[in-house]
């Protein structure tokens, strides 16, 4: 029950961070205090963690600190509001390895649940070397890119001579995220000139088709199922390619009869 109120309590949140991130940010005791210039100098490394928060998804969707750390972000004092936060090698700590999937899918639910249904969650649980949320997303910085996730991350376990034996998929995983991100890119792209130019033909359907196909598999990813994903991915591109085919058939004809 209590667990069902938190998740209410979570959504709740969300919609109203959409529309105050300012005002929440401004009363927000965590940011206040760990923005302060002179921590520069007193505590160089909090300073740096804030810095780079400040270039990262979550600053800009109005997430703060307490979201993921916990503790009490309207008390003013250190000692009061660092209730429950937590260094984050503590077992308990709501950023601690293990618990990632749970503080992250508190929000990103359709991730956390593909996630705990692949090998690694597995690994990770059995306190295997297996990548948690933060191995391949940086909450505390700028969003890396997809490229760059597969260099840091899948290259470092699954590179030639890794010490565990595990499948050499890095390379496999690179073409496959690029197809991935290009189709991401093309559907962000049409969705925009589309609809400031007028869908055309049965255009506006197949494209919101599309991209809930292409939202399923990005969830789905966090199976690391490589070759469902590669194959999703190539037919969501043979589509839209289809799709700019048409159109630009119509446009020809229209060109030719007018
Ligand atoms: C009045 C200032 C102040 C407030 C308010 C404050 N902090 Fe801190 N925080 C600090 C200082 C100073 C440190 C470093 C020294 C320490 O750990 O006490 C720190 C350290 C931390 C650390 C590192 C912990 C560790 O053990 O390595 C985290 C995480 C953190 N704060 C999160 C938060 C969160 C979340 C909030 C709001 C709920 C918050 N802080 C509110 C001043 C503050
Ligand atoms: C989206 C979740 C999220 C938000 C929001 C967030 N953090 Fe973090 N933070 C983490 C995670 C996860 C880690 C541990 C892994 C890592 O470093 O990426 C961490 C690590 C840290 C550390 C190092 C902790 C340690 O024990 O050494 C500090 C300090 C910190 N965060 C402070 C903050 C402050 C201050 C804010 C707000 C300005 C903030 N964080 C916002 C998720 C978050
Ligand atoms: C309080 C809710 C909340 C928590 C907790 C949270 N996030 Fe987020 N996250 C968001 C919102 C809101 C966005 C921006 C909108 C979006 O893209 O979904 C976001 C964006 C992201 C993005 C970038 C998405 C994009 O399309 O650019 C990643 C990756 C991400 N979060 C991972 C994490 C990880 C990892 C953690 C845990 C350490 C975490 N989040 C915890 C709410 C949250
Ligand atoms: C082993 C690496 C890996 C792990 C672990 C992982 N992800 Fe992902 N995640 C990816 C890849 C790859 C994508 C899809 C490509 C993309 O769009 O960035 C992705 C996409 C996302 C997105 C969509 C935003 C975006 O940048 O497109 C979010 C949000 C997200 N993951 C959150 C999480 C959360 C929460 C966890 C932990 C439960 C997690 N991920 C664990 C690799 C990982
Ligand atoms: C911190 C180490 C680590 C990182 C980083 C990592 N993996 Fe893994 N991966 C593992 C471990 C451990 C297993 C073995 C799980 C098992 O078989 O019990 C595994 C298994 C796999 C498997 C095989 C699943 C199967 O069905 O046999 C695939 C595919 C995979 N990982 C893909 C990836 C991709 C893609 C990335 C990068 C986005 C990645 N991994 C990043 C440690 C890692």
């Amino acid at each position: 029950m209590s667990q069902v109120r938190f998740m209410f309590g979570r959504l709740l949140l969300l919609s109203f961070l959409a529309f105050s991130v300012n005002t929440r940010a401004a009363e927000n005791s965590c940011i206040s205090c760990h923005q302060r210039s002179d921590y520069f100098a007193q505590y160089p490394k909090l300073h740096e963690y804030y810095q780079q928060f400040l270039a990262s998804p979550h600053k800009l969707a109005g997430v703060t600190c307490d979201d993921c750390h916990g503790g009490n972000a309207r008390a003013e004092s250190v000692e009061l509001a660092h209730v429950g936060v937590l260094p984050m090698n503590n077992k308990n700590s709501a950023v601690h390895y293990q618990k990632q999937p749970e503080t992250c899918g508190q929000c990103h639910d359709d991730k956390r649940r593909q996630f705990l249904k692949s090998k690694h969650y597995a690994a990770l649980m059995d306190q295997r070397a297996a990548p948690t949320c933060t191995t391949c997303h940086p909450a505390m910085s700028r969003r890396p890119e997809l490229r760059s996730i597969v260099v840091n991350a899948c290259r470092n376990c699954h590179g030639e001579g890794n010490s565990e034996n595990l499948p050499l998929i890095a390379d496999q995983a690179a073409r496959v995220f690029n197809q991935l991100n290009i189709a991401g890119g093309l559907l962000g792209w049409t969705k925009i000139h589309y609809e400031s130019h007028g869908w055309p033909l049965d255009s506006r359907d197949r494209v919101r088709e599309l991209d809930e196909r292409y939202n399923t598999i990005v969830n789905r990813v966090h199976q690391f199922d490589l070759e469902e994903t590669e194959e999703v991915t190539v037919e969501i591109l043979g589509e839209l390619r289809e799709i700019f085919r048409e159109v630009q058939q119509a446009y020809q004809q229209q060109a030719e009869g007018s």
